[in-house]
C-alpha cells in the first residue's frame, strides 16, 4: 500500500513536480489567470450543465429548507441527503480558495511558477461541477454554501499562517476531501442504483473531481519533507472534526471519513477506488 506519510527523496519530489505540471497542462489546457479559467475544463463543463432528457423528481421545498438550515428531525429521503451532501461537501474548500487566491497569485508571480494557482482554479471547477448535480433535479443552486463562522475563522487563520503550518493543513484537507469523494461515489451507487442514467451522471461528476483531488494530494505531498508529513498525520483527525461540523449531512449519509487511519487504505484498494479514476489520476 502507498503510505502517504512516507517522505520522498528530494530528487523524486523535484521530478514529480515537473511530471505533474505536464499532467496538468494535458488535462486542463490553457490557463487564464484573469478569468480564473482552464480551457479544457471550460469545455468539459458544458456536459455537466446540460440536464438529462428527463428531470428527476424531488421535493424542492424540502430540499431548499434542508439545504439552507439542516434539521435532523425532518425526515429526509436518502436521495435528497445525497444531493445536499454533493452541493455542500466542497463548502470549506471553496471558502478556502476564495481566501487564499490572492496570496497564491502573488506568490506565483514572484516565483514565476503558477502550478499551485492552477490547483486553485481546478477547485473552482469542483464547486461548479458539484452544484451542477442539482440541475439533474431541476433545482438551481447558484452559489456555494458558506461554512459557519467558526470554520471561516479557522480557514482564515490557516491562510495567514506560515507555510510550515499551512501546507500540512492543506494536505490534510486534500486527503479528507479525497476520502469524502470516494465515499460519495459509493453512496451514489448505492442510493441511485435503481436509476442507472442518473447514477452515471452523478458518478461522472464525482470521478472528475476525484481525479483532481488525488493530484492535489500528490502535489502537496511532494511539497513536504518528513517533518511536514508527520505533522499532517497528527493534524488529520482535527481536520476531519472540522469538516464534520461544517457539513453534518455528510456524517448522516455515512460519507465522511470516520476512522482516519483505516480510511487511508481506501486510497489504494481496488474495490474502493474505481479503475478509471486511478488510471486517469496523477499519483505520487
Ligand atoms: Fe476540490
Ligand atoms: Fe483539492
Amino acid at each position: 500500500m502507498l503510505d502517504l506519510f512516507s517522505p520522498l527523496e528530494p530528487g523524486v519530489r523535484r521530478d514529480g513536480l515537473v511530471a505533474y505540471r505536464q499532467f496538468l497542462a494535458q488535462r486542463d489546457g490553457e490557463v487564464d489567470v484573469e478569468s480564473r479559467t482552464l480551457a479544457r475544463r471550460e469545455q468539459g463543463m458544458q456536459r455537466f450543465m446540460r440536464p438529462l432528457p428527463r428531470v428527476r423528481e424531488m421535493d424542492r421545498e424540502l430540499f431548499r429548507a434542508q439545504y439552507e438550515n439542516f434539521d435532523r428531525k425532518k425526515k429526509t429521503p436518502p436521495e435528497m441527503l445525497l444531493l445536499i451532501g454533493l452541493v455542500k461537501v466542497n463548502a470549506a474548500e471553496t471558502y478556502g480558495v476564495s481566501q487564499s487566491f490572492d496570496k497564491v497569485y502573488r506568490r506565483a508571480i514572484e516565483s514565476e511558477d503558477d502550478l499551485e494557482l492552477v490547483l486553485l482554479i481546478e477547485e473552482t471547477y469542483h464547486t461548479r461541477i458539484l452544484l451542477s448535480s442539482a440541475i439533474l433535479y431541476g433545482i438551481d443552486v447558484a452559489s456555494p454554501y458558506r461554512p459557519h463562522a467558526g470554520l471561516r475563522a479557522l480557514i482564515g487563520g490557516i491562510n495567514h499562517a506560515p507555510d510550515f503550518i499551512s501546507r500540512p493543513l492543506v494536505l490534510a484537507g486534500e486527503i479528507l476531501g479525497t476520502l469524502s469523494f470516494i465515499h460519495l461515489l459509493h453512496k451514489a451507487r448505492e442510493i441511485l442504483g435503481h436509476d442507472p442514467e442518473l447514477c452515471d451522471a452523478v458518478e461522472e461528476r464525482v470521478s472528475e473531481i476525484l481525479v483532481d483531488e488525488i493530484g492535489h494530494v500528490s502535489f502537496n505531498r511532494m511539497c513536504l519533507g518528513a517533518a511536514g508529513l508527520a505533522e499532517t498525520r497528527l493534524l488529520l483527525p482535527a481536520v476531519v472534526m472540522g469538516l464534520s461540523s461544517a457539513v453534518p449531512e455528510l456524517g448522516m449519509l455515512g460519507a465522511l471519513a470516520a476512522g482516519v487511519s483505516d480510511e487511508l487504505a481506501l486510497l489504494n484498494t481496488e474495490r474502493r477506488l474505481p479503475e478509471h479514476v486511478r488510471k486517469a489520476a496523477f499519483i505520487a
